[in-house]
């Protein structure tokens, strides 16, 4: 499934290290908590503030460290192929260890991690088996992988890439894919994973009190988690 086949922005549209390396300074400035950070706050487990040993694949800025913490997580490194993302990811301090780096081929160490994380990137991944697979050589037996994405349903209907404004003042996209929630169901389970809890989000009250112009995609799902277990 092709995005060109729903877009209905038409804005031109660069790679992700050219549209983050632009996007960095005004990142978390745009970025809604209300599409990760909620559903991370709604999920029952991991039991985060056990965690020993995080990785965060397509870290950015920082956001989900900054929230991991909050929640206990002793020790969290993060990798992102953009280096002006992993700037402000070191200046925020909360990562031990930042790489510069593919999340399908991070080149660190396997089974050294409880727990994953990966909020808002798979839309930049053309494939799905390559994060998973990568996780999964990164986890130690009984890890969890925590995954957030933008809900397919809501990219097809809006025909939204993500997207940002750039500093001529022009809207620019970086390349989306799609991937749907079955997509993420046999990715995940092809790999050895067992779903241990799922959470959508809709376009409810508080997203329309930070983007009252989506008044129209009212009760839409917008974002999704999954919290995959490695068997022990
Ligand atoms: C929407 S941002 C999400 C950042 C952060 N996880 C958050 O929730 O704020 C997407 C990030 O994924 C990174 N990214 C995209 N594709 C990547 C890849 N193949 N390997 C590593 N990082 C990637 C981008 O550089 C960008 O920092």
């Amino acid at each position: 499934m092709q995005f060109s086949e729903f877009d209905s922005r038409r804005y031109r549209t660069v790679d992700v290290r050219t549209g983050y390396s632009e996007w960095a300074p005004t990142y978390e400035q745009t970025v809604q908590d209300a599409m990760d950070i909620a559903l991370l706050d709604r999920l029952t487990g991991p039991s985060w503030s056990r965690a020993r040993r995080a990785i965060d694949l397509g870290c950015g800025t920082g956001r989900t460290a900054a929230w991991l913490t909050k929640r206990g997580v002793a020790s969290i490194d993060g990798v992102d192929l953009t280096p002006e993302m992993l700037a402000t990811a070191r200046a925020s301090g909360f990562y031990a260890n930042l790489v510069e780096g593919d999340v399908c081929s991070t080149g660190l160490e396997a089974g050294a991690y409880d727990l994953l994380t990966a909020c808002l990137i798979d839309e930049h991944l053309p494939e799905l088996g390559p994060l998973y697979r990568e996780a999964w050589r990164l986890g130690e037996p009984d890890a969890s992988f925590v995954l957030v994405t933008l809900h397919p349903q809501f990219i097809i209907a809006t025909g939204m890439p993500t997207h940002f404004t750039a500093r001529s003042g022009d809207p620019v996209a970086i390349a989306t894919h799609i991937h749907l929630i079955s997509d993420h169901v046999e990715a995940g389970t092809a790999t050895g994973w067992t779903l241990a809890e799922m959470r959508e989000g809709t376009v409810n009250e508080s997203w329309l009190a930070v983007k009252p112009k989506w008044r129209r995609f009212r009760g839409y799902p917008v974002s999704a988690a999954y919290t995959w277990r490695k068997p022990g």
